[in-house]
């Protein structure tokens, strides 16, 4: 009986230690309700009373060796098993994810929005006209004569004779001075249209910032300071200004202004095709007419006005040579900005 305990155990460890071991089988083999070493010990009656606690003892040895030897084996596997897991399901943490695309405002609208601000910081408030709008409005009110070339189907869309596309943000000076009595201090950002064919420059929308002031004794000097701070502001603090002779019906004295390069700062680049300055708005001092024409006494007020392209400045602001791309929509070059 001895032999059977020692062949049991020997037979139970070795199976108990091969590859792949079925250990809840090898349990039932062995250890169970009808397993080898319970049949063995049913036979124990046979024995005499000196030999039963000595075969009783090797029996719950044997036990306790395929026991022991079980609990060792299934942690060795459950080892095993992480180990496999932990090789084959490893995640590669550097593998870009599928992050939610987050919008953005668009660089026109960014650039527009930055202008607000450097002039809400002045004391402006913000005026919004239609954009369709008056023959009277765009043109007439503003002294732009009957026969001004302004005026041709060509540059202009007309909806009928007496309304159109406005052309320019200029109306809103006369539909704010219509309504506001002086102090005024406004600017208008919108979109404008003109009849031009698109190209790398031109496109028959494209969006002004228009500003107009009006007070006692409101000069040239004002206009000039304001836009020097406005500017510096924009394009930093090393930014000189140009004022260059002009004509619009709308102001008198007018100026076409520019600013010193902000990328060489003046020595001549690309940006500003080896000029030194850049063209960013068109200004000058409310026309006396005009004045009248909203109901304010130009002997008794004076003000200025001016009108920048907003495409212009984020063209030069931001480096880009061709005005479609920002209408392309193109979310590889817009997401840049
Ligand atoms: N409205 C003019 C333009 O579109 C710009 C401007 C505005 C000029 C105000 C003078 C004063 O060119």
């Amino acid at each position: 009986m001895k032999e059977k305990l020692q062949k049991i155990k020997e037979d139970a460890l070795s199976a108990i230690n091969s590859d792949n071991a079925d250990l809840e089988q090898i349990r039932i083999q062995y250890l169970g309700k009808k397993g080898e070493l319970t049949s063995v010990l049913r036979g124990m009656g046979a024995l005499t009373a000196e030999e039963r606690p000595v075969v009783g003892q090797i029996a719950n040895e044997v036990r306790a060796d395929i026991e022991n030897a079980l609990k060792i084996k299934a942690e060795a596997q459950k080892a095993a098993e992480l180990e496999r897991k932990l090789v084959t399901e490893k995640i590669d943490v550097t593998l870009p994810s599928n992050v939610a695309a987050s919008g953005k405002l668009h660089p026109l609208t960014q650039v527009q929005r930055t202008i607000e601000d450097i002039f809400i910081g002045m004391g402006f408030s913000i005026a919004e006209g239609p954009e369709v709008e008056y023959d009277y409005y765009n043109f007439q009110a503003l002294n732009i004569p009957e026969n001004h070339p302004a005026r041709d189907t060509q540059d202009t869309f007309y909806i009928t004779e007496s309304i159109l596309l406005r052309s320019q943000t200029s109306p809103v000076q006369v539909r704010t001075m219509e309504k506001q009595k002086p102090p005024i201090r406004i600017i208008s950002p919108g979109r404008v249209y003109r009849s031009d064919a698109v190209d790398a420059t031109h496109s028959p929308l494209f969006h002004q910032v228009e500003g107009l002031v009006v007070d006692k004794g409101i000069t040239m000097g004002d206009l000039k300071g304001m836009l020097e701070t406005f500017a510096k502001t924009l394009f930093g603090n090393e930014t000189r200004l140009r004022f260059r002779p002009h004509h619009f019906p709308f102001t008198e004295p007018s100026a076409e202004v520019d600013v010193s390069c902000f990328v060489c700062g003046g020595k001549g680049c690309r940006v500003c095709k080896n000029e030194g300055w850049i063209e960013i708005l068109g200004a000058g001092m409310v026309h006396p007419y005009v004045l009248s024409n909203c109901g304010i006494d130009p002997e008794e007020y004076s003000g200025f006005a001016f009108g920048m392209g907003v495409e212009r400045i984020a063209m030069k602001y931001y480096g880009i040579d061709d005005m479609r791309l920002l209408y392309e929509n193109d979310t590889r070059f817009l997401g840049q900005f």
